[in-house]
């Protein structure tokens, strides 16, 4: 991620690179506001009481003015219930401090900068922002608009696309990536039906491309001194797209008539797709075999979290990457509304005891963009006075992360759904045990066939018991056994400060004891093994000799442990969207065995998706061993994709975690 090179003329920042300004020096705020909000019809648009959304998309966000006032004029006049989801690429993201100052011209709109600076921590990619109590969602990408915006996905339903374009780049002339061809197609696959745009410049490229790309250009007076910019509208629906994405990747739209939904398993997962359902307005079942939420895999006391480093980026360390820094905003949020998750951000150390591995991270650490304030690595001698207890080995610190109660950030998701005004049904004790689809409905059934569900929408937040319904037996998610024990705390051992993570982790004292875990194997008997615990013992007093030291009677076969059962997939990562019909899917896809091109050429994208997918069908499972740092990026992106929203992470992303990967894999393997 680079810095812009800027001066100064008073608060209005000047690019160095670009030889411009972000806005006019005298008079930023009217400008801004005659245009971007006027030529798009902001506020009127938001009396169109028929969305439930409007959808912006900014190239350049720059200081944020476009989005502070846009956001303003939301709050001050949109319906009750409706949403702003604001989509903004940068590559150059200002620093806070400048972002501060730029904003001190501007008195106006100091509630929504005071907002916006509280979650402004831009990093590569996409940074999904949620203003709760506003209804609002900022998504700022961060990167070159080229790149960036083709991994934008909106919905496949053509009217929840993007409503409005402001395109802010600087001059044309010198700013020519940013202007590029690429922009405007993308821009036609993204729009919806009549969405409008206007930009400043009036530059003769610009307007050919908008109009090579369907859209109606006005050329209109410019803001006070300017002769001419562009303002119009997506007009000629020959050019809207179809596909977002891959077709055998496509996102199908969901049908469903009423905004009720079905979960089922309270777990993590679960737990976190109520709450980001019902901030949609959806009414929630949340069904559960057990008698309360959170007793599964979730009931441990506590867990850690921390962002996966790798050698090289990979999807798994972007993910871990994006679903840290939401986790850590999605905390903040429940901290606000004073619910407690027992969140410790005391930081946390992952030591480093072999070559291999310090060669590892050190790559996946040069490779990454966490920057001081986040990640360091940490000498021997270092780790005493952080962690408060001594090792032989360095490490990595990751400086916000810790540990905290998976079942208290259950019941904060869930307090938090109670909160609003949507209806929320929690079934206890049902054991799911088939489905089936009549009449536009989902049935559902439990094990003893005396309570049917009906239901417009079902998610499969069950983990690796998903494969239990005949429709997704094909589904290659598996249980892994995992054991932890509670180490009895001593003078010595009580000094730990942060979790300290190897091949196995020990927790900081709390009560007397020191959470130690976990074991991780492929089978799913969950009596304790206490050979489990000695395994976890030996690990941990390699990483820490002293604490064996100052416990040499210890036995630690005796001590409280427990076991739970998490779910991977056979490539363990999460699986998260649609659920295909295997056979339906497999049937229509089946020229991409010979590839692409082949696929392409035969069925001349006439494909016929329509049964390729059940009807509003969904997971969000196979977690493995980081529940806490997948299920709220997860459950986002899940109901962002019920709710035929843009999404919030990159297209990369949605097709590694799409559930038809499997399928699309077995078909190329053929
Ligand atoms: C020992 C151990 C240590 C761990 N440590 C950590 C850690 O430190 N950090 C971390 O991030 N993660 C950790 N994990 C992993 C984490 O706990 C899981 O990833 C997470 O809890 C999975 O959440 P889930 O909602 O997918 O599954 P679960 O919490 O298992 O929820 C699934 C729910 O579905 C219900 N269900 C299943 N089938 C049906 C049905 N047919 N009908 C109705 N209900 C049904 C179950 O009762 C259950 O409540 C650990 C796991 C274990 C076992
Ligand atoms: C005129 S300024 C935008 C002003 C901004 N909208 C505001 O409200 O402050 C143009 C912005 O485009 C960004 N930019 C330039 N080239 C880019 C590119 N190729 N991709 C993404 N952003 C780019 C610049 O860094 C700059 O922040």
């Amino acid at each position: 991620m680079i810095n812009p090179e800027i001066t100064w003329k008073g608060n209005t920042p000047f690019s160095v690179t670009y030889n411009d300004q972000y806005y006019n020096e005298s008079d930023g705020m009217n400008e801004s506001r005659f245009v971007f909000l006027d030529h798009n019809h902001i506020p009127e648009i938001w009396s169109d009481k028929n969305r439930d959304s409007i959808h912006i998309f900014e190239t350049g966000f720059g200081t944020g003015l476009n989005f502070l006032l846009t956001f303003k004029s939301f709050l001050e006049s949109a319906g009750t219930g409706q949403w702003l989801h604001y989509y903004s690429v940068e590559k150059f993201p200002l620093s806070i401090s400048d972002l501060k100052k730029a904003h001190n011209s501007f008195p106006e709109i100091s509630h929504e900068s005071t907002l916006l600076l509280e979650q402004y921590a831009p990093s590569r990619g996409f940074n999904r922002i949620i203003f709760n109590k506003e209804n609002c969602t900022l998504t700022l990408i961060i990167g070159d608009v080229q790149n960036q915006i083709q991994q934008v996905i909106a919905s496949n339903d053509a009217s929840r696309r993007f409503h409005v374009w402001y395109l802010d780049g600087f001059n044309p002339a010198t700013n020519t990536e940013m202007w590029n061809p690429n922009l405007f197609n993308e821009m036609k696959r993204l729009s919806a039906p009549n969405a409008t745009f206007s930009t400043f410049t009036a530059a003769g490229f610009v307007r050919r491309f908008l109009v090579e790309s369907g859209f109606t250009v006005n050329r209109v007076k410019g803001f006070a001194k300017k002769r001419e910019m562009l303002s119009g509208k997506f007009t000629d629906s020959n050019f809207y797209s179809e596909f977002q994405n891959e077709p055998w990747f496509s996102i199908p739209k969901s049908q469903h008539l009423q905004k009720s939904a079905t979960i089922i398993g309270a777990g993590l997962a679960g737990c976190a797709v109520a709450e980001a359902l019902s901030r949609r307005g959806y009414q929630i079942n949340l069904v559960d075999k057990e008698s309360d939420i959170a007793l599964g895999a979730s009931s441990n006391k506590m867990g850690i979290f921390f962002p996966v480093l790798q050698k090289k980026p990979t999807p798994t360390s972007l993910y871990s990457f994006h679903g840290y820094n939401y986790l850590l905003r999605h905390l903040e949020i429940l901290q606000n509304h004073n619910l407690e998750t027992g969140f410790q951000q005391t930081g946390l150390l992952q030591i480093i005891e072999n070559e291999k591995k310090r060669e590892r991270f050190i790559s996946a650490f040069n490779n990454s963009d966490f920057n001081n304030d986040d990640l360091c690595m940490v000498s021997q001698k270092e780790i005493k006075n952080i962690a408060g207890i001594e090792t032989p080995y360095e490490g990595i610190l990751f400086k916000k992360a810790g540990y905290l109660s998976p079942r208290d950030l259950c019941n904060a998701n869930i307090a938090m759904v109670k909160k609003r005004d949507t209806a929320f049904n929690f079934i206890n004790n049902y054991q799911l045990s088939n489905i089936a689809y009549i009449e536009n409905k989902w049935h559902l059934k439990n094990q003893q066939n005396n309570q049917t569900i009906f239901t417009d929408i079902v998610i499969f937040c069950n983990s690796a018991e998903v494969k239990n319904m005949p429709q997704m037996e094909w589904l290659p998610i598996n249980h892994f056994r995992g054991q932890l024990f509670e180490l009895t705390a001593n003078s010595f051992s009580k000094n730990l400060k942060m979790p300290l993570c190897g091949e196995n982790y020990i927790l900081p004292e709390e009560k007397k004891s020191h959470i130690t875990g976990a074991t991780f194997d492929q089978v799913s008997d969950l009596n304790i093994r206490p050979a489990d615990n000695r395994k976890i013992w030996n690990s941990i007093s390699g990483m820490i000799p002293e604490i064996a030291n100052s416990m040499p009677e210890i036995n630690v076969e005796l001590m409280p442990s427990k076991v739970g059962l998490r779910s991977a997939a056979t490539d363990h990562f999460p699986i998260i969207g649609a659920l295909p019909d295997q056979s339906q899917f497999l049937k229509t896809f089946s020229p991409l065995r010979h590839g692409e091109l082949h696929m392409r050429r035969t069925l001349k994208n006439n494909f016929n998706l329509e049964n390729c997918w059940f009807p509003s069908l969904y997971t969000l499972s196979g977690l493995g061993s980081r529940g806490i740092l997948y299920s709220q990026l997860g459950a986002e992106l899940l109901a962002s994709i019920i709710n035929n929203d843009p999404l919030p992470v990159e297209k990369s992303l949605v097709n590694a975690l799409n559930p038809a990967r499997f399928l699309v894999r077995s078909l190329r393997k053929l």
